[in-house]
Formats: C-alpha cells, sequence, structure tokens
C-alpha cells in the first residue's frame, strides 16, 4: 500500500498533509505556513540551534523526544512523530518548567538564542534523569549564543531536568494517539517527476532507489539540507530512509558490529564507544546533539566527504562497507569506496546497505584523535585513526587512516609498513613511519589548515598514539576526555 500524505502529531491532533514539495524544510512549514514564528532561523544550516524544536517517537511502547534543527529537516522526513515546538510549552498562561527555571535564574537571553534553548532542554527534561553538568554542557552544545550568558542557562537545566516530568507530556500522554499514525505503508508524495517518497521496507526503499536512480537520497538531512538552503541545489525527486523497517538496526555479533546503514550517530554512540572509548569521544564531537540524533553514519559514508569524521575511525578498525543495488549486494573494504575527490564506488541507484565494523582483539590498541579550530561541533582539519596490533612492546601490524589528508579518506599504507617492528621502547624506532608520512599524504592548505599544519598534525598525532600505548596512560597527552588509565 502507498500512501500519499505526510502525517504527524501536533497539538494532540493528527496532523494530514497532501501538497508537500519534496524540498520544503519543517522550518518553512512552521513559520511560513503554520505561522508558529517561535521556532526561529538564525544560521539556517544546522549551526546554531535556534530553530531546535523536538520529535517524538515511539521506542520500546514510550514516546522518546530527541532535539533536531528544523532549517534543515525536511517536512516529509517527520512523517510519524510528533512535533513538539516552544509555542506549545506554556499551558493556561502557565510556563513550562523548564522555562519557569530560565524566569527563575535570569537565563532568558534573545528572542533567537533562547527558543532553541528551551527545547533542547525540553528534552533533556524529558530523557528522565539527572544530568551531570558535563552532560547538560554537551547537550546544549549545539545552542549558540554569541553574547556569553552560559551559566545561568546551566543552572536553570541544573534544577528542571532532575528526573521529575510534571508537565503536559507526562507519562507517554500521545503515545496512544502516536500509535494510530504507525502504518506499513509506503509514502509518496507527488508524482514520477517531483516527489518526496519514504518507503516502508528496506526491500522497497533499495527497489525505489534503483528505479529513480537519479533522486536524492536522504538519511538525517545534516547535509543534504545544506544543499538545499545554502547551495540553493533543486532536488526535485527525494527518497528518505527515515521509514524504511530495519535499515537501522545494530546488530552485535561475537566478533563485530553490524551497523544499518540508517542508524543515527546517537544509535551508534554505545556500541561503537564499547569497541573503544576514543570512538565514543570523537562521536561526541561530531557535530552537536540535535546533528547527532538526525545525522546517520551511513549517511557519513555516502557523501563521500574527505573530511568525514567516521571514514578514518572505520578504516582503522578494518570495517566492511555493504552495498545493495535493486536485490543486487555486494561488499567491500570500506576504504576502496572512496576513490577520488567526490567520487565513490557507488553506481546510479545503489545505497549504502549495512557496515560491518570489527571488534578489537586482545592484542590490539586503538586511538583516534580529531583536530579542529573548536572544540565541539566544528569540521576537522585532520582526523586520525590508528590500530596497532601488539607482540609483547613491538608493532606486529598496523592500520593507520587519516581524513583531512588526501582528496579521501585515506590509509598511509607506507606508515603501516613502516611500523611494523617499531618498539614502544625505542622512539627512535618510529621515525621512519614519521617520515613516511611525507611519503603518503601531500595535503593542501585550506581555511580549516595549511599543508605543511597538516603533516605536522599527522606526525604529532602518530607520536601521540605511540606514546599513550606505550605508557598506557594519557594523562600526560590530553585536556580532557581521559581513557581509563592502565592499571
Ligand atoms: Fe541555526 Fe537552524 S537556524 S541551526
Ligand atoms: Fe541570543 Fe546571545 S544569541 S543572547
Amino acid at each position: 500500500m502507498t500512501r500519499r500524505t505526510i502525517r504527524f502529531l501536533r497539538k494532540g491532533k493528527v496532523v494530514e498533509l497532501s501538497a508537500v514539495p519534496p524540498m520544503r524544510t519543517l522550518l518553512e512549514y512552521l513559520r511560513l505556513t503554520e505561522k508558529s514564528k517561535g521556532t526561529k532561523e538564525g544560521c539556517n544550516e544546522g549551526d546554531c540551534g535556534s530553530c531546535t524544536v523536538a520529535l517524538g517517537s515511539i521506542e520500546d511502547g514510550h514516546i522518546v523526544y530527541e532535539p533536531v534543527n528544523a532549517c534543515i529537516v525536511l517536512l516529509g522526513q517527520i512523517d510519524g512523530k510528533e512535533l513538539i515546538t516552544v509555542d506549545d510549552l506554556a499551558n493556561d498562561g502557565k510556563l513550562h518548567p523548564v522555562q519557569q527555571a530560565f524566569v527563575d535564574h535570569h537565563a532568558s537571553q534573545c528572542g533567537f538564542c533562547t527558543p532553541g534553548f528551551i527545547m533542547a532542554l525540553f528534552t533533556l527534561y524529558h530523557a528522565g534523569f539527572k544530568p551531570t553538568r558535563q552532560q547538560i554542557v554537551d547537550h546544549i552544545a549545539g545552542n549558540l549564543c554569541r553574547c556569553t550568558g552560559y551559566r545561568p542557562i546551566i543552572d536553570a537545566a541544573s534544577q528542571t531536568c532532575n528526573g521529575r516530568i510534571t508537565d503536559a507530556w507526562v507519562a507517554d500522554s500521545s503515545a496512544e494517539l502516536l500509535a494510530t499514525i504507525q502504518d506499513g505503508e509506503d509514502v509518496f508524495v507527488g508524482d514520477d517527476q517531483s516527489f518526496f517518497a519514504a518507503p516502508a521496507t528496506a526491500g522497497g526503499l533499495a527497489k525505489l532507489c534503483e528505479t529513480h536512480s537519479d533522486a536524492t537520497i536522504v538519511a538525517g538531512a545534516t547535509d543534504v539540507g545544506l544543499w538545499i538552503t545554502k547551495q540553493l541545489r533543486v532536488l526535485p525527486k527525494i527518497i528518505s530512509v527515515g521509514r524504511a523497517h530495519r535499515f537501522d538496526t545494530i546488530e552485535d555479533h561475537v566478533g563485530h558490529i553490524s551497523i544499518g546503514a540508517g542508524a543515527t550517530y546517537a544509535d551508534a554512540e554505545p556500541y561503537l564507544t564499547a569497541i573503544d572509548p576514543d570512538l565514543g569521544e570523537a562521536i561526541r564531537r561530531v557535530g552537536a546533539k540535535q546533528v547527532r540524533a538526525s545525522g546517520t553514519i551511513g549517511g557519513n559514508i555516502a557523501n563521500g566527504s574527505p573530511i568525514g569524521d567516521m571514514p578514518p575511525m572505520l578504516i582503522a578498525l578494518g570495517a566492511t562497507l555493504h552495498l545493495r543495488h535493486g536485490d543486487a549486494q555486494r561488499a567491500m573494504p570500506l576504504e576502496d569506496f572512496f576513490v577520488a575527490y567526490g567520487k565513490q564506488d557507488r553506481e546510479p541507484g545503489e545505497i549504502v546497505w549495512r557496515i560491518d565494523v570489527p571488534k578489537l582483539n586482545p592484542r590490539d590498541a586503538f586511538r583516534c584523535y580529531k583536530i579542529s579550530k573548536r572544540r565541539d561541533q566544528d569540521i576537522s582539519a585532520v582526523m586520525a585513526a590508528f590500530k596497532f596490533t601488539l607482540n609483547g612492546r613491538t608493532i606486529s601490524a598496523a592500520r593507520v587512516a587519516f581524513g583531512g589528508m588526501a582528496a579521501t579518506p585515506k590509509r598511509a599504507a607506507q606508515a603501516e609498513a613502516a611500523l611494523v617492528g617499531a618498539s614502544f621502547d625505542d622512539a627512535l624506532s618510529w621515525n621512519a613511519a614519521l617520515s613516511a608520512l611525507h611519503e603518503d599524504y601531500q595535503p593542501i592548505s585550506d581555511m580549516r589548515a595549511s599543508a605543511a599544519y597538516r603533516v605536522e598534525m599527522a606526525k604529532a598525532l602518530l607520536c601521540k598514539a605511540l606514546m599513550e600505548v606505550g605508557s598506557g596512560r594519557s594523562r600526560d597527552t590530553r585536556l580532557s576526555g581521559l581513557r581509563e588509565e592502565a592499571a
């Protein structure tokens, strides 16, 4: 069955829309169609958080609220969800507890950033636990104020986000109604020339992508959203992966995890952190909470960016990429997918299907580092990932991958070879590998970093990884995000 409408829950009612232009963003809908103007447009590129709204979806029988940036979410993508904006919170003239806490702590600031802060913290309020200060800071890392004043906001969050939920959305009040709009139908709004489609099954998704091989495939839209709002591209055919059943499944096997291409960073983070804590720390610095709630691991691979954060880490771990074209599937080492700048080994109509990520063996040591101008919510200048297989105090095999050092995420073949036999007890034995990085990479200079800086940084990061693994401690080499120190 095919449904030709978009349906979502709003203020206790089901909204059903039949005329949904494929590129219409949620923010445009709110401000221009619904005239709910409390949700603000700041950057219009997913960076400032002023457009933050909450999306509710049913997980294990309960509604879970996630913050998303309405400026880069497409309207069609909220099908089957509950939409809550800052305009909805006050009830009968009584402020929502998060709003009241802002008043009590003098945390209310300008009309652009404040609605976004409120909605981000609405979702933390509904998380149902008392967060630490660091968890609060992480939660609002994607909400920028250019005029300082974070301390009272954090105080307001500490007071109100305490695990006690007393607002109008308490106890899954919308769950029953939300359940009524969950169906197994494909969504297709438009015609063959211009449409927004969201197949209900993974097989249906693969088939539709094969039929419309010129369509734009959208997962979280954290990248495609900017093609629309900043590059003003015209994308008449959009296929969303978001409703495809089990396309976002993550399976935990004995020796590896298998990540469905539709899994978000938020979904995958605990599984990857269990492989190594550095992966969790790196994911914490991918965008902000809003971006990680929408953006997907598969999308980060599929767009082929040379500065994508995930590919170097997954390549160093030895990940295998699975692609699907109609009914046909094929697999390859992830590094082989990235052919050249802007070119991946993907046929028209073929989609990224699954990523298998090996777990570490007891003799493996892993480190990864992100270098960016700003700690949170920034694009990396250099992303480095290392896997060393140890034979006592000597390296018997190495996988080294960098982002930001070439036109694609790329392994350092010569450095890897030179690391074999290097000893943690003899720093001079590292020199051949450090020098080999000059042969492996000829980076460019751009606004994020000069070529010379990038090469020196790559060498410094390799040194850092060798020092940390060799000494079993990171206390001397990190400002924060310390790993568990070896006993
Ligand atoms: Fe800045 Fe949406 S307007 S994140
Ligand atoms: Fe709103 Fe700073 S951006 S007060």
